[in-house]
């Protein structure tokens, strides 16, 4: 029997959907190259904005018709979106085609949860209310990918932004043991693996509820011993990201420097009642001395617009952050109600047309950075891991600021690290020549 897993959201959701393949695995199915070659499809689902669950609600009234004329498939739908009761409630009654439903913190118990459905045939649900999931470790895994692998330092989300759902679907804070993380990535680097993110919605309260003055420093301190390799990280928080761990990465050999730092809004009022604990001059401060040290760095963001009560004044702080940081990359999002935040609450909610328009001035802004980003590296020479073929039939490489450069190679490079010069470059590309290793 054959599987396909259909993944919604962030990094964490894309590894979270690993684990589901490995747990499927074990009951001896395969990988489907497509959904339509699998009995068992499963949606793991992403509830961060509006949209994210429009999509996967049209993805299973698709699914049901099919198995309409299909009915030995099994269709399974989990993750954030239906952690919230209401979701999973309605999904549930709606689409009488669904299997198998269970919340973020069920993950590990699907195996159990298909076993019943193939056994029995019935629906089955598993949503618990808990603070957050138990830590299961050596639970098995299908890795996505042989060189590059995630690495869960912590689960949850304690900070309460006030536009955000994550700490609801996601329980409280609980960081992994340093032990098993340290064995997790030397079991990989023994595997041949070449680069680990550390994945975490907030790395930089990574052992904070350990109480025993563990950190993230310290991890990356620790990890950093075990050979020689590429270590990365994400996400990290502005409140929480300090002056003395900007030196921690530049001391250590294996962490890149590259840093996603989520800004949000440039505007200290608007930051204020995001619940986010920092201001603009703290966050500029951070970027300013992340270029002082690391030179070479690259950043990247996230940025809302159209949160309730943003003004054009407002609007004009994060346009003023945006042209004076040069990020290589922003992810932009227009502010989506969720119910059960504070924010959803807010009286001043700003209308749909305004959003758009801002959205397109920011992402015009944007645009124009992440191409003068790209032509400052014109005429360099970087080195890059080689990942496989890209588009056109180049190979595709990335530099440790983690910038996609495309060459004219073998595939025999894959795996490499290689050294590429820049000969050409637009808003989202970069074209490279190989120039030894
Ligand atoms: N509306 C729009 N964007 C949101 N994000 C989180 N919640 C919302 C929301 N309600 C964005 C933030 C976060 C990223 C993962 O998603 O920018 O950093
Ligand atoms: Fe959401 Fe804020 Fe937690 Fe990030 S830090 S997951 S934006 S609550």
């Amino acid at each position: 029997m054959k599987y396909f897993i259909e993944v919604w959201g962030c990094a964490m959701n894309e590894h979270d959907a690993e684990t589901l393949g490995g747990l499927i695995e074990q009951k001896g199915f395969t990988k489907a190259d497509n959904y339509l070659d699998a009995q068992l499809i499963v949606l793991h689902t992403c509830c961060i904005r509006a949209k994210a669950e429009d999509k996967v609600i049209g993805r299973i009234g698709a699914l049901s018709k099919i198995k309409k004329k299909k009915p030995e498939m099994i269709i399974a739908v989990g993750g954030c979106m239906t952690q919230q009761e209401e979701v999973a409630k309605y999904i549930e009654k709606r689409f009488k085609e669904v299997d198998i439903i269970y919340g973020t913190h069920n993950l590990n118990e699907f195996d159990d949860m298909l076993n019943i459905v193939l056994a029995d045939k019935t629906q089955v649900r598993s949503i618990s209310k808990s603070e957050g999931m138990d830590i299961k470790e050596y639970v098995p895994m299908k890795r996505n990918d042989d060189l590059k692998a995630y690495v869960n330092i912590i689960y949850g989300c304690n900070n309460y932004c006030s536009y955000c759902i994550v700490p609801y679907v996601r329980g409280r804070e609980k960081s992994r043991e340093v032990k098993y993380i340290v064995e997790e990535v030397k079991d990989l680097l023994s595997k041949g693996f070449k680069e680990i993110t550390l994945l975490g919605q907030n790395v930089n309260s990574y052992g904070h509820d350990f109480k025993d003055g563990t950190d993230f420093s310290m991890l990356l301190k620790e990890l950093d011993g075990l050979g020689d390799f590429r270590l990365r990280f994400m996400s990290s928080h502005p409140r929480d990201f300090d002056f003395e761990l900007i030196d921690t990465i530049n001391n250590t050999k294996n962490v890149c420097h590259q840093i996603h730092l989520p800004l949000q809004s440039g505007s200290d009022k608007i930051i204020k009642e995001m619940n986010r604990g920092y201001t603009k001059e703290h966050y500029l401060a951070l970027t300013e001395y992340i270029y002082k040290v690391m030179p070479d760095a690259t950043i990247s963001t996230d940025i809302i617009v159209g949160f309730p009560g943003e003004t054009e004044e407002d609007f004009q702080d994060t346009l003023d952050v945006v042209e004076n940081v040069g990020y290589d990359q922003a992810y932009m999002f227009m502010y989506s109600i969720r119910e059960g935040t504070r924010a959803a609450k807010m009286d001043n909610q700003v209308p749909e047309e305004i959003k758009k328009e801002r959205f397109h001035r920011l992402l015009e802004l944007q645009n124009k950075k992440s191409l003068e980003r790209n032509k400052e590296m014109l005429g360099k020479t970087y080195e890059v891991l080689v990942e496989g073929f890209g588009e056109k039939g180049r190979l595709t490489a990335r530099t440790r600021g983690n910038k996609v450069i495309n060459f004219v190679g073998n595939i025999s490079l894959k795996g490499n690290l290689v050294k590429v010069k820049v000969k050409d470059y637009n808003t989202w590309s970069l074209y490279g020549e190989l120039i030894g290793d």
